[in-house]
């Protein structure tokens, strides 16, 4: 079999393509409530989170006994009373491993009921707008510049290699 110079070509415009739509992404964050310590009673979320950025697009997951505690997301009165009354969202699986999508610029806030917010169980996050890209970054479309995008020649040597090697191998 003879591998046609279109399919080469196909292949690299492919990559080229590829690249130039997913390189200026940034990845998104699960971030495991507490770290080590998970969701629980003995420590300080607030200390937690002031050292974190969370961003459009990322995920709280809360680790915890399910058999205890819970996740409810609440309004800033009831986050600052403790009041688990009237949670606008329930979070609660059943399982202890619940994930909540930080899918809204805004502040987010989260008790545990069952009393335990009033042991410190209460997360308040502002989650932010992703920043804008690198001004490095080659994202206009349509622009001859993205060849010279440092990425995509060293593919493109790669990928014909591959192709130069697989010829002469056959
Ligand atoms: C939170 O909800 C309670 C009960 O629905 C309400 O009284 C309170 O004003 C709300 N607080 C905010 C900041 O929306
Ligand atoms: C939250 O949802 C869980 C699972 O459906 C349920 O067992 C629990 O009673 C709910 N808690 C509240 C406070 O609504
Ligand atoms: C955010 O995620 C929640 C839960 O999955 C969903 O109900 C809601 O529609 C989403 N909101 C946006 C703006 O995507
Ligand atoms: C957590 O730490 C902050 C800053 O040190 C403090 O203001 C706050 O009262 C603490 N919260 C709890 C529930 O202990």
């Amino acid at each position: 079999m003879v591998v046609a110079p279109k399919m080469v070509v196909g292949v690299a415009v492919v990559l080229v393509w590829a690249m130039v739509v997913m390189v200026p992404e940034v990845a998104a964050t699960r971030w495991t409530v507490g770290t080590n310590q998970g969701w629980a009673n003995n420590v300080n979320y607030t200390i937690w989170a002031q050292d974190k950025h969370f961003i459009n697009g990322d995920w709280l997951f809360f680790v915890y006994d399910r058999n205890q505690m819970n996740v409810l997301e609440v309004n800033k009165t009831d986050y600052e009373s403790c009041n688990s009354d009237h949670p606008l969202h329930n979070w609660t699986t059943g399982a202890g491993r619940d994930v909540v999508p930080l899918n809204v610029t805004r502040n987010y806030y989260f008790i545990s009921g069952k009393g335990f917010c009033y042991g410190g169980m209460k997360l308040a996050v502002h989650v932010e707008n992703p920043p804008p890209p690198p001004a490095a970054s080659p994202v206009k479309s349509g622009s001859p510049s993205i060849y010279q995008n440092k990425l995509v020649l060293p593919a493109l040597f790669a990928i014909s290699a591959l192709w130069d090697a697989l010829i002469h191998f056959r």
